[in-house]
């Protein structure tokens, strides 16, 4: 049979019955957008992990539905007039009208209260979080290009890029750049904060569940800003005591005569091992701390998972993992990397 059989059966199905079946999916899918956003993705500030986030996700779908509730209504009176008052013929005129006072007032008014509306509990939730309970755990982030340099001032404790913290305990982040402006961000435990070189700004915040949580430098700070990642993990806080028992043991040096002792010079140049002693003293370029890097679960600022081959492909040519990375490729051969991950990798 030949024809138009798909005009004849779209001529089937009546205009209002499409119109309906549009309104249908759109609806759909935007309960499916709905959906998804409350999620548990890894960087989804609307599935909260802790009091502070879940606060500021409050607030957000506070506005949210505030917000929704106006558009429906103002979008209802607007097709509703579009409707009422469409021109019938050709010298159709609606009733002309100039002010109405009452109604002046009354769209003024309901927008001042809804402003107050959303005010009111914005101003005393920005308060709120500002405050840290005295004597909270203080942990002290430094932002680099391309990495964070995590400290614990009242435990002596140096770490790089993973921040462990204890469930159910605020802690205070004091945070400070040595080059650029960066932002630190744990979308699923807090809002993100500015980190700029030269000042302190702090975050709190604190992690109900055990976790990894991962973070993002949210500020462009050059070329590998996209690669300036770190991760938060929250233990039970007997497993966190565990954790920090572990960090403050000193590593053991490489083998004496090994290849490994012999490459190890370049690395201390920048980076420290806790309990290796450098060539020249103190790094003088500030680089991530070694101590137990075998036990964390990235290299480079969570660009490469911490595996045999992750760590062998940086130490090959770190500027072409991460481009304008500070480390430089050093021509190691083979074998001098496989000494170098061998040992890295044994500092748990
Ligand atoms: Cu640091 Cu973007």
């Amino acid at each position: 049979m030949t024809g138009e059989p798909c005009d004849t059966n779209r001529a089937v199905i009546r205009r209002p019955t499409r119109r309906f079946l549009r309104m249908a999916v759109f609806t759909a899918a935007l309960a499916g957008v709905l959906a998804a956003c409350t999620r548990d993705y890894p960087y989804n500030s609307l599935a909260p992990a802790g009091p502070v986030a879940e606060k500021q996700a409050g607030l957000f779908w506070l506005v949210f539905w505030i917000a929704a509730v106006v558009f429906v209504l103002v979008e209802g009176a607007l097709v509703y007039a579009l409707w009422r008052f469409r021109r019938r013929s050709t010298d159709d005129r609606p009733k002309q009208v100039h002010g109405n006072t009452r109604l002046e007032i009354a769209w003024t008014i309901i927008p001042a209260l809804l402003l107050a509306g959303v005010a009111v509990p914005t101003v005393g939730t920005i308060f709120d979080l500002a405050e840290s309970p005295p004597g909270a755990m203080r942990v002290e982030v430094v932002g680099h290009q391309w990495w964070w340099e995590i400290r614990y001032p009242d435990l002596q404790l140096v770490t790089a890029n993973e921040v462990h913290i204890p469930t159910g305990e605020q802690v205070v982040f004091e945070l400070t750049s040595k080059d650029v402006i960066h932002s630190f961000s744990v979308p699923r435990l807090a809002g993100k904060q500015d980190v700029v070189p030269g000042r302190t700004n702090t975050l709190n915040f604190s992690a109900t569940e055990p976790g990894t949580y991962r973070g993002q430098c949210q500020e462009y700070c050059g070329l590998s800003h996209a690669y300036m990642r770190f991760r938060v993990i929250a233990h039970e806080p007997a497993d966190f005591e565990a954790w920090v028992q572990s960090e403050l043991a000193q590593a053991a040096a490489p083998e004496a005569g090994s290849l490994a002792e012999q490459v190890l010079p370049t690395c201390l140049a920048c980076h420290s091992i806790n309990g290796v002693e450098g060539p020249t003293g103190p790094p003088q370029t500030p680089a991530p701390d070694l101590t137990h890097i075998g036990s964390r679960q990235t290299i480079a600022a969570g660009k490469l998972p911490n595996t045999e081959d992750g760590m062998a492909t940086w130490l090959r040519d770190p500027p072409a993992v991460k481009a304008g990375s500070k480390m430089p490729d050093y021509n190691l051969t083979e074998d001098e990397i496989d000494a170098l991950v061998e040992y890295l990798r044994s500092l748990k």
